[in-house]
């Protein structure tokens, strides 16, 4: 049996510039789907999968997640004076004292150097690494998905959707060694290929089982594709040291750093609210009829 998964990264120091302007002065995991920001559904998608310290990697400008995961007593006070006492009820997300980790990422030199900045935190363990941009709505959550998985097969695990071709250069790509259509043994890794480079079509979403050994190579910090400290060169350098996995996990995944994702996610997470999904739904109706 693997070493369990008590720890997951939350990197959030990246600039979000394909959300501009609302990304200028609050970031972009804190954008809103429904009524909660996207860095709590990475936060409960975590704690769903037996997650128990929560290390967050922030930079300049990110403080109001902080803020979040704080509890607030003048909030609590005045909620509980109006017999409003059960915050989970009112979808507010409690964790445990000392379990929340914060540190900074000077400088937003790419995801690979957010997640080296976590090494003191994470120590010599395996842990998760959760995207917060990436919502995925599943039954079980996406995460709890890549640890069943993990539990049997150990190494590095990663979430994997299929891509169009023409987008391969939008994310990290796996070369398939073999692919039982859900579970993909995984031979090379390129983060970033051209579509005709591109080794295959399986994209590496924002969500990772990883060992510490990532930590030595990240150490070198070799700049990749974009001037960027890339995740997906580190762990490629690491390949035949240890199992790499992928899973087409089950669920629906949205990339909320694009405005398009952010718009199909904010529409799927409402039609799940039974409080909103019917008037909503007819005002889709209307609202296509009129076009
Ligand atoms: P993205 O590639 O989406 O970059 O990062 P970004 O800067 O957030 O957004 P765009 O592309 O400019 O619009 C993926 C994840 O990695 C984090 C981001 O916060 C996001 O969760 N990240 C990225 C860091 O923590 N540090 C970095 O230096 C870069």
């Amino acid at each position: 049996m693997p070493r369990p998964i008590k720890k997951a990264v939350f990197p959030v120091g990246g600039m979000g510039t394909r959300f501009l302007p609302a990304t200028k002065a609050t970031p972009k995991e804190m954008l809103t789907v429904v009524d909660k920001p996207l860095i709590q559904y990475a936060v409960e998608e975590a704690r769903a999968a037996g997650i128990e310290e929560f290390i967050f990697v922030t930079g300049r400008g990110k403080t109001a997640i902080e803020d979040h995961f704080d509890h607030s007593a003048e909030l609590e006070a005045l909620l509980a004076e109006r017999g409003q006492t059960d915050l989970e009820a009112l979808g507010m997300l409690r964790l445990p004292p000392g379990a929340v980790a914060y540190t900074r990422q000077q400088e937003p030199l790419g995801l690979g150097h957010a997640v080296w900045c976590a090494r003191h935190l994470v120590g010599d363990e395996p842990f998760a690494v959760l995207l917060a941009d990436e919502l995925v709505l599943a039954e079980t959550p996406c995460l709890a998905q890549l640890v069943t998985l993990y539990e049997r097969v150990g190494g590095c695990v990663f979430a994997l959707a299929d891509v169009p071709r023409e987008q391969t250069q939008r994310y990290g790509i796996v070369d398939i060694a073999r692919d039982d259509g859900q579970i993909i043994e995984i031979k090379g890794m390129v983060e970033k290929p051209r579509p005709e480079q591109a080794p295959s079509t399986a994209s590496i979403i924002g969500r990772y089982i990883l060992q510490p050994a990532v930590f030595a190579e990240l150490d070198r910090k070799e700049r990749g594709i974009g001037g960027e400290i890339q995740l997906t060169d580190s762990l490629a350098r690491l390949l035949g040291a240890m199992p790499f996995h992928g899973l087409r996990f089950t669920g629906q995944r949205f990339d909320c750093g694009s405005k398009l994702g952010f718009l199909k996610a904010t529409l799927a997470y409402a039609m799940k609210r039974p409080e909103l999904r019917d008037e909503l739904s007819a005002y889709l109706n209307d609202l296509t009829r009129a076009l």
